[in-house]
């Protein structure tokens, strides 16, 4: 048995609490919805459902394939058991294929298939809009040592093929995701949630977005898109 105990924290779309063990925290997921740093709110009904589902699902196959991630067990519908993290503030995208901020910044149209994967830094501040960074804010702001992100990078790459490989005979194109890490008594470890909330993916043949996307840009649909990628991932 596992009880909820104190609320830790509460953010955009997810809930922690503590349990009664200290290594361990009790992640609730939320059907709310935010965009563009919280200005666009919104609701996806059974979303919380699907992603937790989702990251379970994802973060199983990644410790099966040798990727340490925080997950425990699933507990219910919309909780998740994991390994409370020291968490390291840096946002770390990894890019396939051009979309979103990146088609913005550089002026290539969304879909321009990149040579090789792009990996990019964030810093973690929802005051700041999450402003990009690179390895040398990391290093002077003493958010993570040189060591550690040689290991998170090494690791983003690792998930990227692993996931990929997963994906594509299902039919879905990695085009982007986002990855937070952290520390458990020393080692690096995946955290956070892997699910159309993070992630872009595309239906292969059509190029359909199955993703938050469809929230961001008004596209429709939105509940079902969600309902697919699980669909599609989980067989069910
Ligand atoms: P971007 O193109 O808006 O920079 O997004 C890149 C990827 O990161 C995309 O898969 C969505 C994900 N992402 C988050 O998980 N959280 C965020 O706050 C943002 C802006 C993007």
């Amino acid at each position: 048995m596992t009880e909820k105990g104190k609320k830790l924290y509460e953010g955009k779309a997810k809930i922690l609490y503590e349990t009664e063990d200290p290594n361990w925290l009790l992640v609730e997921f939320k059907d709310a919805a935010t965009a563009f740093d919280g200005k666009k709110r919104g609701i996806i009904e059974g979303k919380g459902v699907h992603n937790n589902r989702l990251s379970a699902f994802f973060f199983a196959y990644l410790t099966r394939n040798g990727i340490p991630t925080h997950y425990v067990r699933q507990l219910s519908d919309r909780e998740m058991l994991v390994r409370r993290l020291e968490i390291i503030k840096v946002e770390v995208v990894m890019r396939n294929v051009v979309a979103g901020s990146l088609a913005k910044r550089l002026g290539l149209p969304e879909g321009t298939v990149l040579d090789e994967p792009v990996l990019e830094h964030y810093y973690k501040s929802d005051e700041l809009g999450d402003p990009m960074i690179n390895q040398y804010h990391i290093r002077a702001l003493r958010l993570a040592t040189e060591e550690e992100m040689t290991e998170i990078s090494r690791l983003a790459f690792r998930i990227n093929d692993l996931l990929r490989a997963f994906l594509s005979p299902r039919n879905l194109d990695l085009i982007d995701f986002k990855l937070e890490f952290g520390r458990d008594e020393g080692k690096i470890v995946l955290g956070d949630e892997i699910s159309p909330d993070t992630c872009r993916f595309w239906d292969t043949k059509s190029g359909e977005r199955l993703d938050k996307d469809r929230f961001r840009r008004d596209l429709g649909g939105v509940e079902e898109a969600y309902q697919e990628v699980v669909r599609r991932v989980t067989g069910t």
